[in-house]
């Protein structure tokens, strides 16, 4: 499965997809990472980082410290590395979210935007994620495709790999088993006026792109215990 995953992103990396999903996650990419507050010695990193936007938003603002994405794909590494060139304090490895290659408590906070549903093991991610997090360290997570927003439902037949359908609750419950706290779920609205073109390739239909659009994207915020003992 992690051969196939790794296989299927490394097709979407050569054929442009990496700065296709910048430009379409930012506007509420931007909005999720607003919340994330990183500060300028930050240690911040970006499961499943893609073209590594999200690696490069936060490597900005920690600038007495840096930023780290992962991804299962070599191709979107090579992408986001190209794409960073500029960045002293970006820096970008092959890795599966769920045998994250770092050492106990190195990152204060942490970002994942569409990420977490590719996931064969999506709770093994999410221990590894609070092992290599700081105590008290702040997570922010995007996803698109659950339970609630039923027009996103059919990207599962539309993608050519597996994917995992969570419900709110469920995603909430993981990162509760995982060790974090202070666990709450919102909804993220793209302002991007919405035009008579709709991306034909994932939605069936236009009323089905609006659906998506109004039910939003599902945020989850959460934090690694001050103080483990006390949690
Ligand atoms: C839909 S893309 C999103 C990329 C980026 N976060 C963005 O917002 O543009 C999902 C990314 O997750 C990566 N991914 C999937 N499964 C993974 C895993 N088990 N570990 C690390 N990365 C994974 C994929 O290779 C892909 O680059």
């Amino acid at each position: 499965m992690e051969e196939r995953l790794r296989t299927e992103f490394n097709q979407w990396a050569r054929a442009g997809s990496a700065e296709r999903m910048e430009r379409g996650h930012l506007p509420v990419g931007l909005q999720a990472l607003a919340r994330l507050n990183v500060e300028r010695t930050a240690c911040g990193l970006d499961l499943g980082c893609g073209s590594g936007w999200a690696t490069r938003w936060m490597a900005e603002r920690a600038a007495d410290g840096f930023a780290v994405g992962i991804d299962l794909s070599d191709e979107m590494v090579r992408v986001a590395r190209g794409r960073s060139a500029d960045f002293r304090n970006a820096y970008f490895c092959a890795a599966n979210a769920e045998r994250l290659p770092f050492a106990d408590g190195r990152f204060s906070c942490a970002f994942s935007m569409e990420s977490l549903y590719y996931y064969a093991d999506i709770e093994t991610a999410l221990r590894e994620l609070h092992r290599v997090l700081m105590p008290g360290a702040r997570v922010v997570v995007v996803v698109d495709l659950f339970r609630e927003n039923r027009a996103t439902h059919g990207w599962i037949e539309r993608l050519n790999m597996p994917v995992q359908l969570l419900g709110v609750d469920e995603y909430r419950r993981l990162f509760e088993v995982a060790g974090f706290v202070e666990i709450e779920d919102g909804r993220i609205y793209d302002p991007t006026p919405v035009t008579e073109e709709y991306p034909m390739r994932w939605f069936a239909s236009r009323a089905d792109y609006l659906s998506y659009r109004a039910e939003g994207s599902l945020l989850i915020t959460a934090r690694k215990p001050r103080d483990e003992r006390r949690s």
